[in-house]
């Protein structure tokens, strides 16, 4: 793991969006695992910019969502189809083909979980995954105690993710139970791995998931057997880390054959 401490979380978004470009422009045809949450929007405001400013193509980029929420229609203004759209993709060139989100309507949720995987495959496997962290530590919506070798399945919502996520409701309580995520063993076959979090109510769980045990109990921690994570967090995030000293040195000690973005 690499843990890149940056002041503020529009300088952390802006070195994740060079990460994401360089990605794109070394392979056109890339395949980017796509988050969701308030993490991700500042990422996704800066490719966006670099897009109409820059000319950053995504013309043959295919993106695959972690997740989405069971019983909501994709215009539903909270569902991740509707923030997907509205954050990012109606501001890139991505072809609306090769946009990929877990169905919350499907009548078959495990044949649709099972396809979902198989399109991932067919698509020659995710090249770069983008990935926030609940405050409990979860990824995508893999909440604590999921198997660390799931795959695209149901999951249950904690009741803590789902005080976390109501207010991307209009109406409190509407927050469903029930979601499509992506699993652990899923993410973890990412080629590259970028975990963005920020704020101090993610330094206990940033802490957790790069310096503690890795267990079921805490999802993020399972990048500690990733071979290419890079963690890009602002200070308020690293606040509970016991080698923040240490990660600083070695982001601003690279050899300079190691690029730094
Ligand atoms: C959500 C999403 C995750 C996201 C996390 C953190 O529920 N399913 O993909 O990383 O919770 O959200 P936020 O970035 O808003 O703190």
């Amino acid at each position: 793991m690499e843990i890149i401490i940056l002041p503020t979380p529009e300088e952390a978004s802006a070195v994740a969006a060079r990460l994401v470009a360089r990605q794109i422009c070394e392979k056109p045809s890339s395949v980017l695992g796509l988050a969701t949450g308030g993490t991700p929007c500042g990422l996704y405001r800066e490719l966006a910019r670099m897009h109409s400013e820059e000319a950053l193509d995504f013309a043959r980029v295919t993106t695959f969502n972690l997740d989405e929420y069971i019983g909501l229609d994709p215009a539903h203004q909270a569902s991740f189809h509707y923030f997907m759209a509205e954050n990012f993709f109606r501001h890139i060139n991505v072809p609306p083909t090769l946009i990929h989100i877990p169905n919350g309507m499907t009548a078959d949720v495990p044949a649709h979980c099972e396809a979902y995987e198989q399109a991932i495959k067919a698509a020659g496997g995710i090249d770069l995954q983008i990935l926030g962290l609940g405050s409990d530590g979860h990824l995508g919506f893999n909440e604590p105690g999921s198997s660390l070798a799931s795959r695209t399945r149901i999951k249950t919502l904690t009741e803590r993710t789902r005080r976390d996520n109501t207010r991307f409701f209009a109406e409190r309580d509407t927050v469903p139970h029930h979601v499509i995520t992506m699993g652990l063993g899923t993410i973890m076959e990412s080629r590259m791995c970028l975990l963005l979090a920020f704020g101090r109510g993610k330094a206990e769980a940033v802490a957790a998931s790069v310096e503690g045990p890795v267990t079921a109990s805490v999802p993020g921690s399972l990048l500690q057997f990733h071979p290419r994570t890079k963690v890009i967090i602002d200070v308020e995030a690293a606040n509970a880390l016991t080698r923040a000293d240490y990660y600083r040195w070695v982001y601003q000690n690279k050899p300079a054959w190691q690029t730094n973005l």
